[in-house]
């Protein structure tokens, strides 16, 4: 009996070690999504999708139109698009933040992300990681560090490949 409430209060801790991680993650057309759910469960992490309250359509997400709303919103660096549902990120203690490259670096609405969680990310790992066509990461961040100078940023993880 004492082995087998032994063994489940192992089993509690360990969960609770284990979910101490989050993959927080924004994805406009599933490339982003697929190594975030990779990510997710190499870590045994939670995973959790970061969601504009008003979805990117094709016609938004047109980088050669000037006028679309991912060129719009890129162009503005204070622009914030508005985020579905917030997240809890006090229980973890490692945060993954995914994003495609866009123009270079993270789209906005990561921005918006971090920005409404900005007190209880403080004192966090926190992990870029990003898809691209073809770009790197550092662009994105070196803008990240720059924009958010007091978080504990690693170095970030280009996830192109599978
Ligand atoms: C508005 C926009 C801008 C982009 N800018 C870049 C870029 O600067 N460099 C790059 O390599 N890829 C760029 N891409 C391509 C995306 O980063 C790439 O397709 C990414 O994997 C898409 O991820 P998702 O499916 O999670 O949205 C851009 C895509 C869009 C829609």
């Amino acid at each position: 009996m004492k082995r087998i409430v032994l063994a489940l209060i192992c089993a509690a801790c360990m969960t609770s070690m284990e979910a101490k991680t989050i993959v927080a993650y924004f994805s406009a057309t599933g490339t982003t999504k697929a190594a975030a759910e990779r990510l997710a469960k190499q870590h045994n992490a939670r995973l959790w999708e970061i969601e504009p309250a008003e979805p990117y359509t094709a016609a938004d997400l047109d980088w050669r139109n000037d006028k679309s709303r991912s060129s719009l919103e890129m162009n503005d660096p204070e622009e914030r698009p508005t985020i579905k549902r917030c997240t809890d990120v006090t229980p973890y203690d490692t945060v993954y933040v995914g994003f495609p490259i866009w123009w270079g670096i993270c789209p906005r609405i990561i921005n918006s992300w971090l920005d409404n969680n900005l007190p209880q990310l403080e004192g966090k790992v926190m992990i870029p990681f990003a898809t691209s066509g073809s770009s790197g990461i550092g662009e994105a961040e070196a803008y990240l560090k720059k924009s958010y100078p007091t978080l504990k940023w690693q170095k970030g993880l280009l996830l192109n490949k599978r």
